[in-house]
């Protein structure tokens, strides 16, 4: 294709004395030494409404990092009005221009503004220095680059055969209307490509991210502003749930819907969608990516070390926040006792804090709410004589959200905690009878209500085809003796069915290809 050759993002690494980590540290400083007042980006304006949020670092909540504005229905209708006016002039522009623009972005990201959007990100969602790195930087930027690859592959599929005097060809038009993206708190990655695919694809935007994640998305919104993007085509707006809604999925010109969050959201939006298909010019396209309660299995000829190794970083980099952590194990009781010792003991070494001290593995949790949520569940298992727990089991709101890395094993693998998305640092364990591994892959399958990721850990090459066999539908992602968290863009295309979403994988042609509707044209000579 005529696009540059994608490559991932190299991680930096943040080492003590690195250059990276001296600039980082100076984003941070930068970041908390004042209070941003926060816009909304409708057209060419930024809007004030003077009903303003604050913003405060899950970490942190004494510290006042940021006020934003929020709206209401009429800044929806707004938005809506202003994407519909940069509609003609963006669907028009060549899609090699659009292309450019978003390839700005990733240079920008990748160079000058790496430094601060990892900072919002820290600061923002308490993620800490490497795995912003890897979210905000890295797959933001190879999510923008890799997509522009696949949208080159979509202009260029053609009918491959046009008989003698006929000239078959189809022609991708953007969707008639605006699309509508809803964003969630815990990837600056993924709040950024939603609207940013749709886009691409000559699409005009109302971008509503959650509100966690604002910091960030006001500075990914200054990159793609600063990369080209012409006023009104993605509009940036905070405005609670339902009253978005209520606007958006009423108005004759709502085209689609590209939506990360929770499985119940997605499904009552669906729901209304269904409601009211007959108000809309065309069927909307609904893409979404949900809930996760995602697996690792561990076979009897596995090795202890990978599979705690999978168990420590798959459950608990970030928190346990990512919609593809590893919630709920399955270790063969011979395995038991070395994997036990050995999550205890990095557990143990885990240090829980700040994202500001870089040797912090686990910081808060992102609200109050999720807070309490993993409070509840917890108390709840410590208060249950059938529930062992492993490994650590506290919490502590006093200066931030902050969680233990918890473990817990079970002896039923239908207990509550095996089956139900908890979206934070618990890790739930079923050991099972080593000879039992057969009846296991279906008790494995018949709770992945959600499938989104898992892992098979095994030397046994005869297991490992039956694991990926019997869980064939239970995950989307699916990783042979790996942990199941880190899909990167251009290398695992991302997304899961049943409770897990619609499975159009995110940084795939097939994702970029429902932001268009092609049009065939024959033409006889
Ligand atoms: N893409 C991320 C991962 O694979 C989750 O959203 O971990």
């Amino acid at each position: 294709f005529s696009v540059p050759q994608p490559q991932n993002e190299p991680v930096l690494n943040y080492g003590p004395r690195s250059v990276e980590r001296g600039a980082l540290k100076a984003a941070l400083d930068e970041a908390r030494s004042k209070v941003i007042d926060i816009p909304m980006y409708i057209g060419d304006k930024l809007v004030h409404t003077g009903k303003k949020l604050e913003i405060r670092p899950p970490h942190d909540h004494k510290h006042l990092l940021a006020t934003f504005h929020e709206g209401d229905a009429a800044t929806v209708n707004a938005a809506i009005d202003a994407a519909l006016a940069a509609k003609a002039a963006w669907e028009e522009m060549p899609w090699e221009q659009r292309a450019s623009i978003f390839l700005k972005a990733a240079e920008l990201l990748s160079g000058p503004y790496r430094a601060k959007i990892n900072a919002a990100t820290m600061l923002g969602q308490s993620k800490n220095a490497y795995q912003a790195e890897i979210d905000a930087a890295c797959e933001f930027i190879d999510f923008l680059r890799f997509n522009v690859h696949y949208m080159a592959e979509i202009y260029a599929q053609q009918p491959p055969i046009s008989p003698k005097g006929v000239w078959n060809r189809v022609e991708q038009r953007p969707l008639e209307g605006f699309v509508f993206a809803l964003t969630p708190f815990n990837f600056t990655a993924i709040a950024g490509n939603l609207p940013a695919s749709a886009a691409m694809m000559g699409n005009v935007v109302v971008w509503k991210p959650a509100y966690p994640q604002i910091y960030a998305a006001n500075v990914i919104m200054q990159v793609f502003k600063e990369a080209g993007l012409p006023d009104g085509v993605i509009n940036l707006i905070y405005v609670d749930g339902p009253v978005a809604g209520e606007v958006i999925f009423n108005h004759h010109d709502f085209a689609g819907i590209h939506f990360t969050g929770s499985t119940k959201v997605f499904q009552n939006i669906w729901q209304t969608i269904g409601n009211n298909i007959h108000k809309y010019r065309t069927y909307p396209r609904i893409v979404g990516e949900t809930g996760g309660k995602d697996f690792v299995l561990a076979h009897p000829s596995a090795d202890a070390d990978v599979v705690s190794t999978a168990l420590i970083r798959g459950a608990f980099e970030y928190q346990g926040q990512k919609c593809s952590a590893a919630s709920r194990a399955y270790i063969p009781a011979s395995l038991w006792p070395a994997v036990k010792a050995n999550v205890q003991r990095d557990v143990a070494s885990i240090k829980v804090g700040p994202v500001e001290d870089f040797g912090n593995f686990v910081n808060a949790v992102i609200t109050e709410a999720s807070f309490d949520k993993l409070a509840k569940y917890i108390d709840a298992a410590k208060a249950d004589k059938s529930v062992e727990l492993v490994a650590g089991g506290s919490y502590d709101k006093s200066q931030g959200w902050f969680v233990d890395p918890t473990i817990i094993k079970v002896d039923d693998p239908y207990y509550v905690t095996m089956c139900e998305e908890l979206f934070g640092p618990v890790l739930t364990i079923y050991v099972y009878e080593d000879d039992k591994f057969d009846e296991l892959l279906d008790i494995v399958d018949k709770t992945s209500i959600y499938a989104l990721t898992g892992s098979i850990i095994s030397q046994d090459r005869y297991a490992i085809a039956k694991a990926t066999y019997a869980l064939r539908n239970s995950a989307g992602n699916f990783y042979i003796n790996d942990k199941p968290t880190g899909a990167v863009v251009g290398q695992q295309p991302f997304g899961g069915a049943r409770g897990s979403g619609t499975n159009d994988k995110a940084g795939s042609a097939l994702n970029l290809q429902r932001w268009v509707s092609p049009r065939t044209i024959k033409e006889t000579f």
